[in-house]
C-alpha cells in the first residue's frame, strides 16, 4: 500500500481529524524509530499509521480496540506485523517483536511532543529534548500521556530516554507541515 492508499484508508475509517493527526504523529516518531534501528522504516511508518485506525469505532469498548483495526489490515492485505502492531498498542500479548514494542512508547511520546508544540510559537520546529523533559515532569501538563510508557523505553526497546524524546522530536519534524505543527 503507498502511501496515498494509506491515508485514503485511514480518512475512510476515522471519523475525527484529532484521530487522523493523531495517527499521522505517531507515524512519523515510528518512521524514525524505524530508521534508528535500520529497520524497514515503510512498513515501522505504516504501523504507526494504522495502530488506532479503529479509535473511533471502539473508543468505548476497549476489548475490541485493536481487534477491529487488525481484521481491517488483513481484508486490506496489509502486512501481518502492521496488524500486530495494531493489536499490540493496546494489548500486551502481542508485543512480540522490536516494532510492536515501539508502538506503544512512540504512541505516548507522540501525545506529550504533540502537547508540547501546540504551545510553542515555533510548534514543532526548534524543539529541545530538555524542554520535552521538563514537560514530562510536570504532570499537570497534558495529563492523559501515558508518562510510564515514556519513560519505560530503556527497559522496552533499550534507547535511553534523552535519545528516544530527541528521535522521537525528529520523527514529528518529518511529518509536522502535514498536521499544522
Ligand atoms: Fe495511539
Amino acid at each position: 500500500m503507498n502511501r496515498d492508499d494509506a491515508i485514503a484508508f485511514v480518512r475512510e475509517k476515522t471519523e475525527k481529524d484529532t484521530t487522523v493527526r493523531h495517527l499521522i504523529s505517531v507515524e512519523g516518531l515510528m518512521r524514525r524509530l524505524g530508521r534508528h534501528f535500520g529497520e524497514d522504516e515503510e512498513l515501522w511508518a505504516l504501523a504507526g499509521l494504522f495502530h488506532d485506525l479503529d479509535q473511533d469505532q471502539t473508543h468505548d469498548d476497549l476489548e475490541r480496540h485493536g481487534h477491529v483495526s487488525a481484521s481491517w489490515l488483513r481484508e486490506a492485505g496489509v502486512d501481518e506485523r502492521v496488524a500486530n502492531a495494531a493489536l499490540a498498542h493496546a494489548h500486551p500479548e502481542y508485543q512480540t517483536d522490536l516494532m510492536s514494542k515501539a508502538i506503544v512508547h512512540a504512541d505516548a511520546l507522540s501525545g506529550l511532543l504533540v502537547a508540547c508544540a501546540l504551545v510553542r510559537p515555533d510548534k514543532a520546529n526548534g524543539m529541545k529534548v530538555g524542554s520535552v523533559r521538563k514537560k514530562l515532569k510536570d504532570k499537570a501538563f497534558a495529563p492523559g500521556v501515558a508518562r510510564e510508557d515514556i519513560t519505560g523505553v530503556t527497559d522496552g526497546i533499550g534507547l535511553e530516554l534523552d535519545e528516544f524524546i530527541g528521535l522521537g522530536i525528529e520523527g514529528l519534524q518529518l511529518v509536522a507541515a502535514e498536521i499544522d505543527l
